[in-house]
């Protein structure tokens, strides 16, 4: 086997438009045997589109793709397969109620062959030896996990022999344990000498598994590197245009009055079990209040309740001195708090509705959009264009719907809609879940932000790097009680897990466990 790299790609001046977007703007791409190149770029970079290009599922509006030197025109998906590229899409592409076998037998009738099952199953087995790529070919894929069905897609791609493989965020949907197997999959195909592509978004992929990165920024390649040769800052530097502070500046909190003080709740979950245990906090102005814990045990229904989505059996909730305990939303959003909400696309937005609707949804009561009895056109106009310009919301037109919005463009519109219409009391929940690096700093420089203005927010959060770095105060959640308030510049993450296991500060602090932990 020939074990040294040939050019197997190269993509040349490749441009795509889409109403309203440049989504790839002269892009050059080169791809070889023998290895695997990260495709790096935040949410809407211009990622996909080039690869759905090089699989023959767009015509790209100018550029051109040479195969091993020789230029080639894709009208499909099938002429692409035909020449050896096949791509694992981020929805799967698979009938459910169909075997393994039988999908494969499926997907290569497109192409004109016809084959037996017996020759089939075969060589699967064959293929699943060779690549460590364990399938069963009788199961029907309803019957796999995600995990299992992805397999079931690299194998589709490898029995019609395609030699560069295209995987389009393949880990999003994975456990670290099944990312780390992928990685050693694509790693044999590698071997064999095919070429593999992966899309991410994800710095602690490109540097475990790829060899050589491009980066794409805003639909333009902003860099090719060698992936041993390079940095995970300098990789966010070069996604995100600019440094990104791992570590955000985080200034000692001048702690004001309380805005929110929480007394004795307790509240009951949906399957009506406690949910809230005696639960007391109290924040400040220009404070953030983080809670830790393993997700379910009394996070969301401690921010329902303070939002007043959810009654509570006992106990009070104040915010600037004001009983909203039982109130309606309504009632608590005139009490000053704001909340973005976990389930942002559920709860958090209305997504068939435009950006603009989306942001003027709180303020449509109030100066300076109603003036006496009249909502101004103009001011809703003025309102609007001002916060897409502060918050840096990326979308083509204040008319666009939001659903076709970037995840990080979705919760920035979030963000700066709560953060208008609060009056000193922020509720996060979950701020930066699915979001990439570029977007989750940004949102992690809002919250901060308010903070300085002197707002008082909670901030709830499964992400203890998130936490630590931005809370001034953490209380840790274990089956609906606080395990305990701690000062993050002050303990280490050990005190803080064996909290979220269910010890209560106090003893831990009484035997010493700290030091013999870690
Ligand atoms: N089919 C489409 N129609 C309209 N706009 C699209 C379509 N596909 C992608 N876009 C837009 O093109 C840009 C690049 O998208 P995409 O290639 O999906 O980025 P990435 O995969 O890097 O997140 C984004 O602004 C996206 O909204
Ligand atoms: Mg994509």
């Amino acid at each position: 086997m020939n074990k040294s790299k040939t050019l197997a790609v190269q993509m040349r001046g490749i441009t795509k438009h889409f109403p309203g977007i440049l989504a790839n703007d002269n892009i050059d791409l080169d791809v070889y045997s023998h290895e695997i190149l990260a495709l790096l770029g935040e949410n809407g970079a211009g990622k996909t589109t080039l690869m759905n290009i090089l699989a023959g599922l767009y015509k790209p509006d100018a550029g051109q793709i040479f195969l091993k030197g020789q230029e080639v025109e894709f009208h499909s998906p099938k002429d692409a397969i035909t020449h050896g590229i096949g791509m694992v899409h981020q929805h799967f592409m698979l009938v459910e109620s169909l075997s393994v076998t039988d999908n494969i037998i499926l997907s290569l009738q497109s192409s004109g062959l016809n084959m037996h099952t017996s020759q089939v199953k075969k060589r699967i087995q064959e293929l699943s030896k060779q690549y460590h790529l364990l399938v069963d070919p009788d199961a029907a894929i309803w019957q796999l996990s995600v995990g299992e069905q992805q397999r079931v897609e690299i194998m589709r791609l490898l029995y019609r022999g395609a030699d560069i493989l295209i995987l389009d965020e393949p880990t999003a949907v994975l456990t670290p344990d099944e990312a780390t197997d992928l990685s050693k999959i694509l790693r044999k195909m590698t071997e064999e000498g095919k070429a593999v592509i992966l899309i991410t978004h994800k710095l602690n992929e490109v540097t475990a598994f790829s060899d050589r990165v491009t980066v794409l920024r805003a639909g333009h390649v902003v860099s090719n590197v060698l992936t041993k040769e390079t940095t995970k800052k300098e990789l966010a530097r070069l996604m995100v245009g600019r440094d990104i502070l791992f570590r955000l500046e985080k200034k000692k909190c001048k702690a004001g009055k309380a805005i929110l003080e929480v007394e004795h709740i307790h509240a009951i979950n949906d399957k009506g079990l406690p949910a809230l245990v005696d639960v007391s906090l109290q924040i400040c102005a220009g404070e953030i209040l983080g809670v830790a814990g393993v997700a379910g045990n009394g996070q969301r229904e401690l921010a329902e309740v303070i939002t007043g989505l959810r009654s509570l059996t006992k106990g009070k909730v104040l915010v600037n001195g004001q009983n909203i305990t039982n109130s309606t939303p309504f009632k608590v959003i005139n009490a000053g708090i704001s909340h973005v909400p976990g389930d942002r696309i559920g709860v958090g937005l209305a997504s068939n509705l435009t950006v603009s609707d989306n942001l003027v949804m709180k303020a449509y009561r109030k100066p300076p959009i109603v003036q006496g009895q009249l909502i101004k056109k103009r001011s809703i106009l003025q309102f609007v264009d001002n916060l897409i310009k502060v918050f840096q919301i990326k979308t083509p037109s204040s008319e666009t719907p939001t659903r076709l919005l970037s995840g990080g463009n979705q919760q920035r519109l979030i963000l700066a809609r709560e953060i208008t219409a609060s009056q000193g009391m922020l509720i996060a929940v979950y701020p930066s879940r699915g979001l990439d690096v570029g977007a989750t700093e940004s949102v992690r420089s809002i919250l901060l932000e308010q903070r300085e203005h002197g707002a008082a927010i909670l901030l709830i959060s499964e992400d203890l790097e998130e936490i630590t770095q931005l809370s001034d105060r953490i209380i840790v959640m274990y089956e609906g009680k606080i395990m305990g308030i701690v000062d993050p510049d002050t303990t280490n993450l050990e005190t803080i897990s064996l909290m979220m296991a269910g010890q209560a500060l106090s003893t831990i602090e009484k035997h010493g466990e700290e030091k013999t932990i870690a």
